[in-house]
């Protein structure tokens, strides 16, 4: 049978703003269609099976075309995500990610664990009985901040200078509002001129951390250009933060919004610490979509997708979707449905970086917390994620006892 033309497909509304109906939008149209036209014109891929092909050499990257479609051609914003790793393809990718992977993968982090739980340790003993605290800001942004600052070899003194660099260079990735674009631009410039002192330093008096081992990669390999380096790094700070920061918010919320397998956690944390997060991660997906758009005419679905559709591959789908997980819309700790590669991460190339760093946080800080402050209560509203395709916590106030 002839493959059907994209317009035949049933247009839905967009998915709702922010919060749990999201998930309830994508169960009734996962039902119905397995592609859903917005109102937008945006291909929308809603099954778990189709992500692999979806993220394989059928499709790419998008590059700079949302920054050009917003008119901005040169200068700090259009750099940046011109030599970002997650914005190119094929043989570029590839020299951009190599130096990053090596230094990320998962028998080198392991390292971090102690340190992880000793910063978790001491911002939850220090708000342990104080009261309602604003769990977002104080613990867990401060876990990836102070993190990836020892990583980079960064004083904590200039954590709270270069958080402000990084809400502005995020916001540079997106939809930039009407007359941000000045104080974005000088943003970056401050955080370029930051992250080329660290590199230098490290060039002079080379220590034996990341820093200086990416430094002597990407002099020995020639491969990477003097921005492209300094980008990676600016893009590692920035992949790492919200991402985790919302994550660990997530899980927790769904941890205490579940007293019995809060109770079971708080009673074996170690056993099962690596359960909660995976089954967190999948209940909550803070990454709610992916993009890419298709090379060549491509048959999914019983579907002709032609060369140089965008087509959005939401996450947040994908992790519940029946055919993989049985009884998807329950947060179950147990489930023994998970696949080997969980898709909060992605898939494909560009399959998350710092996968094995997040775990370590994530694990870290809710151990710490089912240890040290078993009694900890949410306070007023629970959070919720908001609207975006990287989501944030809406807020989250809690008391740690
Ligand atoms: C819970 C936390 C995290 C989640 C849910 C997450 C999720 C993701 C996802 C879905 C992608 C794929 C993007 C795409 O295909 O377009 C990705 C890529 C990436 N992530 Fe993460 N991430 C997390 C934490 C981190 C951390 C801690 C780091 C580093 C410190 C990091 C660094 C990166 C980088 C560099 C890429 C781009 C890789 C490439 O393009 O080859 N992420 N992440």
């Amino acid at each position: 049978m002839a493959p059907r033309a994209l317009d035949e497909l049933p247009l839905f509304q967009s998915p709702p703003e922010g919060g749990p109906a999201v998930y309830e939008y994508f169960r009734r149209a996962r039902a119905e269609t397995p592609f859903v036209r917005d109102p937008n014109g945006m291909l929308v891929a809603l099954r778990a099976r189709m992500i692999e092909t979806l993220v394989s050499d059928k499709t790419r990257q998008s590059e700079t075309e949302s920054t050009l479609a917003q008119g901005i051609t040169e200068g700090p914003i259009f750099e940046f995500v011109a030599d970002l790793v997650v914005c190119a393809n094929g043989e570029t990718h590839r020299r951009r990610r190599q130096p990053i992977a090596r230094p990320f993968a998962f028998k080198l982090i392991e390292a971090m664990r102690p340190k992880a739980g000793a910063i978790a340790a001491e911002l939850v003993q220090e708000r342990l009985h104080a009261g309602p605290i604003d769990f977002v800001s104080e613990v867990a942004e401060q876990i990836p901040a102070r993190i990836i600052a020892d990583v980079l070899g960064i004083p904590r003194s200039d954590v709270s200078v270069f958080m402000q660099w990084l809400a502005d260079a995020g916001e540079a990735l997106g939809l930039i509002a009407e007359g941000r674009r000045p104080a974005l631009e000088a943003s970056l410039n401050a955080f370029n001129a930051y992250v080329d002192g660290l590199l230098l330093e490290r060039r002079k008096r080379p220590r034996s951390d990341f820093l200086s081992d990416y430094v002597e990669a990407t002099a020995a390999s020639g491969e990477l250009s003097e921005r492209e380096i300094r980008a990676q790094i600016v893009g590692l700070i920035l992949a790492g933060s919200d991402t985790t920061r919302n994550s660990i918010c997530m899980i927790l919320n769904a941890l205490l919004h579940h007293p019995e397998q809060w109770r079971a956690f708080k009673a074996d944390p170690d056993g099962l610490k690596r359960q909660v997060v995976e089954e967190g991660l999948r209940y909550e997906p803070v990454v709610t979509a992916i993009g890419r758009v298709v090379i060549s005419d491509l048959e999914l679905e019983g579907y002709l997708i032609p060369a140089g559709t965008p087509v959005i591959l939401p996450i947040a789908s994908m992790l519940r979707d029946p055919e993989v997980y049985a009884d998807p819309e329950t947060f179950n700790i147990y489930r023994t449905d998970h696949p080997r590669w969980s898709f909060a991460f992605g898939a494909g190339a560009h399959r998350c970086v710092g996968e094995a760093l997040a775990r370590v946080e994530m694990e870290e800080t809710l151990t710490t917390i089912a240890r040290l402050a078993p009694h900890t209560a949410l306070v007023g509203e629970a959070p919720i994620l908001l609207p975006g395709p990287i989501r944030s916590v809406s807020q989250m106030r809690l008391a740690l006892a």
